[in-house]
């Protein structure tokens, strides 16, 4: 780390210990946190896992999709040793790890990861992340200082696997790579009681085909608008996160200004627009799954890299309802 970084660290974590020593004597007011902490479950929604889902066998047939020339089947829409490229001239040439891995173990990062880094819900977006951030997470992945929680599932096993036989070059390229891309804005952050019926959810949600309607209740339930469009790998498809009343307004009062000590202005790290802020990642406009995820894997101990610790007065006093609220807010910005 830089001498500046370090420095700039320093100052913030100054900040912070000043910010709660000086919120210490006020009683939290207007009841926008519970304060209950690490006290809640897993909530499963957020680390969906449903293996008796069944996926038909996939088909050999070519199948295209709407504004791309380029041609691909099922059959390698389900193999993650290729990254789909629908559009190849959206962005500059993959590295081979990114385009196609490296058997046996190490499985294709654009894959899963999307070749222009949107990612899914079931796992991260990588568009636009600081080099030396991804370079720490890799490495934080490979200590065992960042494991993910929640029922093994194909996305966190295959990952695991992959980071596992990395060297020095595959990870610099990967890094090099996403942090190129341009973040795209793709989920549309609504508010509401009731919620298009789910079902049947494998890794992440969909709708039910026979439609109907379901309470959300304490959830973020985020669907891709068009699921072939998602599953077939497509770096276009957009999403729709349904978030409980009241989320919006709740967490971009804790984002701004701490909500009275129950957390720390995101701003402070982030950078004024939570787009990141030199080795510290932006937040804003990606996954709101996945947002609650990290939210509550710092609040777990389940990342305790070195650089994890300053997220670490940000979520130890957070409910899971005010994770909710962040996670819905930060997710409706601009990325
Ligand atoms: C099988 C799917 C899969 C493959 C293949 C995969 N990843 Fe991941 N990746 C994931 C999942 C799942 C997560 C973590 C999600 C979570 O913690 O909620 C993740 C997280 C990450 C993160 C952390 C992002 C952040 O914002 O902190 C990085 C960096 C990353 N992956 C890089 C890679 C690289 C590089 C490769 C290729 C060598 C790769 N991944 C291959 C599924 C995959
Ligand atoms: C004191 C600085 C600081 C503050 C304040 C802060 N963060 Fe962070 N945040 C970080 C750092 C540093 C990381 C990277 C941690 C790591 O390397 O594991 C991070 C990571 C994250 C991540 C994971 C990103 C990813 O790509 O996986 C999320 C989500 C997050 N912060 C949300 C928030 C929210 C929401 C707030 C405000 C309520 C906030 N942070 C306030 C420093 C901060």
């Amino acid at each position: 780390m830089t001498f500046f970084k370090t420095a700039l660290l320093h100052a913030l974590t100054l900040l912070i210990i000043a910010a709660s020593t000086i919120s210490e004597g006020f009683p939290q007011s207007g009841g926008s946190s519970t304060a209950t902490g690490a006290t809640d479950a897993l909530p499963a929604w957020a680390f969906l896992w449903d293996p008796t889902v069944q996926v038909p066998p996939p088909s050999e047939a070519p199948v295209t999709l709407a504004g791309s020339n380029v041609t691909y089947s099922w059959k390698q829409a389900r193999d993650l040793f290729v990254a789909l490229d629908w559009h190849p001239e959206a962005h500059p040439a993959m590295p081979d790890i990114v385009a196609n891995g490296r058997k046996p173990e190490i499985r294709a990062c654009g894959a899963c990861h999307r070749v222009e880094g949107t990612g899914g819900p079931e796992n991260a977006s990588l568009a636009g992340l600081p080099v030396a951030y991804f370079v720490q997470q890799i490495a934080d992945f490979k200590s065992g200082a960042r494991v993910m929680s929640g029922p093994l599932r194909p996305s966190t096993q295959f990952m695991s696997a992959s980071v596992k036989g990395l060297t020095d070059a595959d990870i610099r390229a990967a890094a090099e790579y996403f942090a190129g891309l341009t973040r795209k804005s793709l989920i549309k952050v609504v508010e509401s009681d009731t919620i298009p019926k789910t079902g049947p959810s494998r890794l992440f949600y969909v709708r039910s085909p026979d439609g109907g309607t379901e309470p959300l209740g304490r959830r973020i339930v985020e669907m891709p608008d068009v699921v072939d469009q998602f599953e077939l790998r497509d770096s276009r498809a957009t999403f729709t996160a349904f978030v409980p009343v009241g989320s919006l307004s709740k967490g971009e009062a804790l984002a701004r200004t701490g909500g009275s000590g129950a957390t720390v202005a995101c701003n402070l790290c982030h950078g004024a627009d939570l787009k990141g802020l030199d080795a510290v990642p932006g937040i804003a406009g990606r996954s709101p799954t996945y947002l609650m995820r990290q939210l509550y894997e710092f609040q777990h101990g389940s990342r305790s890299g070195a650089s994890s610790a300053l997220m670490r007065p940000t979520v130890e006093k957070l409910s899971q309802d005010d994770m909710i609220a962040l996670a819905a807010y930060v997710a409706s910005l601009d990325p």
